[in-house]
């Protein structure tokens, strides 16, 4: 009864089991499901709302790809906080005659010492922009309320548990660190995956609990390796993505949707993505994968 209920549910997400599994790897450039997901559906209705005191353009650019380390308690190294109006009027440490926003500016800009730290991680030059032009206008004051996944309590948004152990399937053991088990079992049919996780829409969700699918959400994961090589994964029914073949180490990785970007600045030599992406977080991670 279980497995036959298990193949109609991996029926569903896949269309094709033999070759081209749509529920799980694709390494082309194209557009896939990424864009199928309205501006509105980008959270799949996860998150919490914080209020600021920023205009949106300013605290939707922090919260996507900074607070990760400049939280209100700083992290990864981080020095400061950049979370509020006076965290960015503040002189800045390197140059006390700037505020921190007008060197926060170049460092999105630079390409030797930028922010975040890496690379592939650089914000959107339109983004930078917007940001830019609050700064020349004096910093005035917003109200904007930006959505942050990690202020969220743990829980199962989907309200959905996989209840089948360790039976085969795409969809199995949402959450848990894919890689370390399938290694762990030694030689097997199991494929051998290089790159795993699962999205979820809120930062704390706990193992077995299904993420978010690009079908609902328009999201995809893409990693891009040491050698340049870019692997494009949609998120399956379970929220999990993966794929097989060669990588080289380090990666980064951004989660990307028509809502917006969430990227890893520092690049890391594992691709069993909820070995660190845990419900708590470990190795410095702030929780799950989650949504733009
Ligand atoms: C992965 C963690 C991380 C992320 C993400 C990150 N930073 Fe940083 N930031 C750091 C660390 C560590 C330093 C201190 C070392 C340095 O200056 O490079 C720093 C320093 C800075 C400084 C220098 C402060 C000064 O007084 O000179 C600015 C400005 C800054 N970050 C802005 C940003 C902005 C804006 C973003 C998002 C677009 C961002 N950072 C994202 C870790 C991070
Ligand atoms: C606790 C161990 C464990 C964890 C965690 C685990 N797997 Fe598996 N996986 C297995 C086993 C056992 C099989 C069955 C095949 C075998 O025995 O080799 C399997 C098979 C698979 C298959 C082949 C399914 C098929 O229909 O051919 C895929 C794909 C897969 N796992 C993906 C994942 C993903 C993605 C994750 C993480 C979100 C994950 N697994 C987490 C143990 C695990
Ligand atoms: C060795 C631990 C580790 C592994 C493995 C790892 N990450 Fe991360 N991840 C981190 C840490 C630490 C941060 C926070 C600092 C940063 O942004 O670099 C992070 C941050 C992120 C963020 C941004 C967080 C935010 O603010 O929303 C995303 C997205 C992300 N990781 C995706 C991935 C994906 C996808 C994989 C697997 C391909 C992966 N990570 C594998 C440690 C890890």
């Amino acid at each position: 009864m279980f497995v036959a209920l298990l193949l109609v549910l991996g029926g569903a997400a896949c269309s094709d089991d033999d070759d081209d599994d749509p529920a799980g790897p694709r390494r082309d450039a194209g557009g896939g499901t990424a864009s199928d997901g309205g501006p509105g559906t980008g959270s799949d209705g996860g998150g919490t709302v914080t209020p600021t005191d920023l205009p949106c353009e300013v605290a939707e650019l922090l919260a996507a790809q900074c607070t990760t380390c400049h939280g209100a308690t700083p992290s990864a190294g981080a020095p400061m906080a950049l979370v509020s109006a006076a965290d960015l009027a503040r002189p800045s440490f390197s140059d006390p005659t700037r505020s921190m926003a007008a060197v926060a500016v170049d460092r999105m800009r630079s390409t030797t010492a930028p922010m975040p730290p890496a690379p592939a991680a650089m914000v959107e030059p339109t983004a930078i922009g917007a940001f830019e032009a609050w700064v020349a206008a004096s910093m005035p004051a917003g109200s904007c309320v930006v959505n942050d996944p990690f202020a969220v309590p743990p829980t199962c948004t989907s309200g959905a548990t996989w209840n089948f152990g360790n039976l085969e399937s795409p969809l199995m053991r949402p959450g848990h660190a894919c890689i370390t088990c399938h290694t762990a079992m030694g030689e097997g049919p199991r494929p051998p995956l290089t790159l795993a996780g699962t999205v979820y829409p809120t930062g704390h969700e706990p193992d077995d609990c299904n993420g978010s699918s690009a079908a609902s959400s328009g999201a995809s994961v893409e990693v891009t390796d040491a050698s340049g090589q870019l692997f494009r994964m949609m998120p399956n029914a379970a929220g999990n993505f993966f794929a097989q073949g060669a990588v080289t180490f380090p990666i980064t990785a951004r989660v990307v949707s028509s809502a917006g970007v969430r990227a890893m600045a520092m690049p890391v030599s594992s691709g069993d993505c909820n070995s660190c992406h845990t419900g708590a977080g470990a190795m410095g991670a702030p929780g799950r994968i989650v949504l733009p």
